[in-house]
């Protein structure tokens, strides 16, 4: 990737980056999770730090190999990816690519057992907007990036998020056809300029096209 970036047009910049899902326990054995493989986010990551970007990377559970020249700050679950995002603060780009579990329960603190009755029922909480926050945070980012996984009405549903999160840019992906754990993605950027299909492509590919334009906007 470094040969793209031959001038390092993002040198003195600060980059935050969410990767990966969020494992919320349920007990100390069992925990909530998704699909989320990481590989959108240290491709966008390491592009960003062929770019010249100091980069944070806070990753949730993922077996990859943190990129070169990245600061890589590892949790286990939403409440502390958005503490660890917040204390990386202040940035001047934030892209958040993190499957962040929407629900978590509140965890017991011993092995739930099968008791011979009924199976537990599990209360679940909403867990906090790592993205709203930041986008709407004092010292928000000059830059601030979001995903939306949709299986229905990706446009529409990624405008709204836009407008909802603070952000600047979305990109949308559609999650019905095979993006979890592989190499390939297609997305569009959606901003409040309007829409771009960049077609199907490589989350390497994604990840530098998206690396130009954040370089073009500073
Ligand atoms: N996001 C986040 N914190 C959350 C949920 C989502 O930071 N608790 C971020 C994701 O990293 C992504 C964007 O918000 O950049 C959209 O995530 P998505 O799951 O598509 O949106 P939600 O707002 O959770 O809506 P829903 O899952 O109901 O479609
Ligand atoms: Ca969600």
């Amino acid at each position: 990737i470094a040969a793209q970036f031959g001038t390092r047009p993002l040198a003195g910049r600060h980059a935050l980056v969410t990767a990966g899902p969020t494992h919320e326990a349920i007990d100390p054995v069992r925990f909530i999770g998704n699909n989320s493989s990481g590989k959108q986010g240290f491709a966008i990551a390491d592009a960003l730090a062929a770019a010249g970007a100091r980069v944070t990377l806070v990753a949730g559970p993922v077996g990859l190999p943190t990129p070169a020249g990245v600061t890589r700050i590892d949790v286990t679950s939403a409440r502390d990816m958005l503490a660890a995002t917040e204390a990386a603060l202040p940035a001047d780009i934030a892209v958040m690519v993190a499957a962040v579990a929407d629900w978590r329960v509140d965890a017991a603190a011993a092995k739930l057992k099968k008791s011979g009755d009924a199976p537990p029922v599990l209360a679940l909480v909403e867990n906090p907007d790592i993205l709203a926050t930041i986008g709407h945070a004092a010292n928000r980012p000059r830059l601030v990036i979001g995903f939306a996984a949709e299986t229905d009405d990706l446009l529409a549903h990624a405008a709204a998020k836009l407008a909802r999160k603070g952000a600047d840019w979305i990109l949308a992906n559609d999650v019905r056809t095979g993006v979890f754990g592989t190499d390939a993605n297609h997305v569009h950027l959606v901003t409040a300029a309007g829409t771009e299909d960049w077609g199907a492509a490589s989350k390497t590919a994604i990840a530098e096209q998206l690396v130009q334009r954040i370089a073009a906007a500073f």
